[in-house]
């Protein structure tokens, strides 16, 4: 399977690299304290490696990008050449009035801004548009959880969803980068059901058809 390289080892880092062991993929963590975050990985992830950010995604066949908004550019800045890499965008950039409120760059989205940054790197939105519960573990009442991911070139976004699949998701093509902005405005909406609007964390969004 692929090697994927993860910039940041929080909730979400953490959720999709053991989805990403568990389907037996090679997972590289890119983080800025690496004795602190190798002392404290669950047994999982116990394969992994933990290093400098440029030491982590340079092999990378896909890196994950898993880190608060407002320091993303300053993380892939630092993670060395990233041409020809396929970033999958999981940041969401919020502020918080008595609720999420989306609050994003002039480019339009997160994901707009990180591929105005970075003109070699490919950017696709995704994993965004559900908590790090679901990340973890996308088994729902009626199904795999649904990732959608948005971006414009379509071999980096096939990447992305045969990643999505293989770590156990329904993953789903958004259309192209611009759609970012939905994505990230779809985890507004995630963020006010699960939190002030009392659902809970322990849910996902699902297209569904007509029964036939
Ligand atoms: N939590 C969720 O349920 C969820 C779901 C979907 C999307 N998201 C989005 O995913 C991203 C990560 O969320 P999270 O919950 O995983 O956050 P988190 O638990 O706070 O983890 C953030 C990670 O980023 C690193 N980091 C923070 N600031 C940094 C900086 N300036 N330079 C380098 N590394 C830095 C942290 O390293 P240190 O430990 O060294 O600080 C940590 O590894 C956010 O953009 C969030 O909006 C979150």
């Amino acid at each position: 399977m692929a090697t994927v390289g993860i910039l940041g080892a929080g909730n979400v880092g953490l959720a999709l690299g053991a989805r990403a062991a568990a389907a037996n993929c090679a997972v590289r963590f890119g983080v800025r304290d690496v004795a602190a975050v190798r002392a404290e990985l669950p047994a999982t992830l116990a394969a992994a490696f933990v290093g400098a950010p440029a030491d982590a995604v340079r092999d990378a066949d896909i890196v994950l990008l898993a880190v608060p908004a407002a320091a993303a550019l300053a993380v892939l800045g630092a993670a060395g050449d990233l041409t020809g890499k396929t970033v999958v965008d999981a940041t969401n950039p919020l502020r918080w009035e008595a609720g999420p409120v989306w609050n994003p760059p002039h480019e339009g989205s997160m994901a707009a801004a990180i591929a105005a940054a970075f003109p070699g790197v490919t950017v696709v939105k995704g994993f965004n548009h559900f908590g790090a519960e679901i990340q973890a573990d996308p088994g729902m009442a009626h199904g795999a959880a649904e990732a959608l991911f948005a971006g414009d070139d379509a071999d980096a976004k096939a990447r992305a969803i045969t990643l999505a699949q293989a770590m156990g998701f329904a993953a789903r093509d958004a259309g192209p980068l611009r759609n970012a902005a939905a994505l990230e405005q779809l985890a507004v909406l995630w963020i006010h059901l699960a939190t002030v609007g009392g659902a809970g964390r322990q849910i996902a969004f699902r297209i569904e058809g007509r029964a036939s």
